[in-house]
């Protein structure tokens, strides 16, 4: 159906009722709510829903780069693109019986940024219990026998009651590349992550299983991953807040965004290759922690 500034976005929705949006702009998820109808992604007021930028909020896909980790524009171009429904998807398992596969190919502008042919799928499924998953596969269609190399996030921003009562569990003790010290390496010391001023860290060989504590939502938000060691937290805080246009000045106060991804060692695929990085996502209400 149509979303905002008539741009086509599909609806997801699980038998007990949770729901999912996806836009096929970025095959950008844009909402997902649980069964009591609460939206658990955000997504900024002043989110801009149209080309050439990606909108600010939900889940946008970083592909063939994260963040300014290479020459290509910012977090790389598939967020800004106009992904296709993927009618006859190769076979892949699924537990979901909801659930919408997209497909992205280079046009020959994109050809011109970074020389490479490939096929990027992504499923996006809802879970029996609500659980939100992210499937995304690249494969390797290069013609002319050459291997290519790409780094990876799923840009993930939950909406929390208040920054400052949240907290990230296990990441603590890890290395981290610091995005606002010149992508220095440091290490996490002490206890669950807590915020009270702009972060921009990149965690590496993270656990598969990372939890977001919300106290006064009594919500804790647990990421389970596979494929994807790196883990980016990010919150602009509010001299940052104020420099974007497409973010409330307040809005860092309501976010943190957790970001599953493939930074420090870039996957390299030869033609024929497929990579896969999966996510998935649920909202439950006690605390949790992988433990590993
Ligand atoms: C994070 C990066 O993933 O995304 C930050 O680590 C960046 O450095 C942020 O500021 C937002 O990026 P953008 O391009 O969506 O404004």
């Amino acid at each position: 159906c149509k979303g905002i500034n008539g741009l086509d976005k599909v609806v997801l929705r699980d038998p007990r009722g949770s729901t999912a949006e996806v836009y096929l702009y970025g095959a950008h998820v844009t909402s997902w709510k649980n069964d009591h109808g609460e939206e658990l992604l955000f997504v900024s007021s002043k989110a801009i829903f149209k080309p050439p930028k990606a909108i600010r909020g939900g889940i946008p896909i970083c592909f063939p780069q994260f963040g300014n980790h290479g020459s290509l524009e910012q977090h790389g171009f598939a967020r800004n693109r106009f992904w296709s429904i993927d009618t006859d998807p190769p076979p892949f398992p699924t537990n979901s019986k909801s659930f919408i596969d997209l497909i992205l190919k280079p046009s020959e502008e994109d050809m011109q940024k970074w020389p490479h042919s490939y096929e990027f799928r992504l499923r996006v499924a809802l879970g029996t219990g609500g659980d939100l998953m992210l499937t995304s596969r690249i494969r390797n269609t290069n013609a002319d026998g050459k291997p290519f190399t790409f780094t990876f996030a799923y840009h993930t921003y939950f909406s929390v009651s208040d920054i400052s009562e949240v907290r990230v569990e296990c990441l603590e003790t890890l290395d981290y590349l610091d995005n606002l010290q010149n992508k220095e390496r440091f290490t996490e010391q002490g206890d669950a992550l807590t915020f009270e001023s702009e972060v921009d860290k990149i965690y590496l060989s993270t656990p598969t299983k990372i939890a977001i504590l919300d106290h006064e939502k009594k919500r804790t938000f647990v990421l389970r991953k596979d494929g994807l060691p790196d883990a980016v937290v990010w919150n602009p805080w509010d001299k940052k807040a104020k420099t974007m246009a497409d973010f409330g000045d307040d809005e860092y106060k309501h976010m943190l965004c957790v970001e599953a991804a493939v930074v420090e060692k870039p996957i390299t695929l030869k033609p024929g290759e497929e990579w896969k990085g999966r996510l998935e996502l649920s909202a439950v209400p006690s605390s949790y922690c992988s433990g590993q």
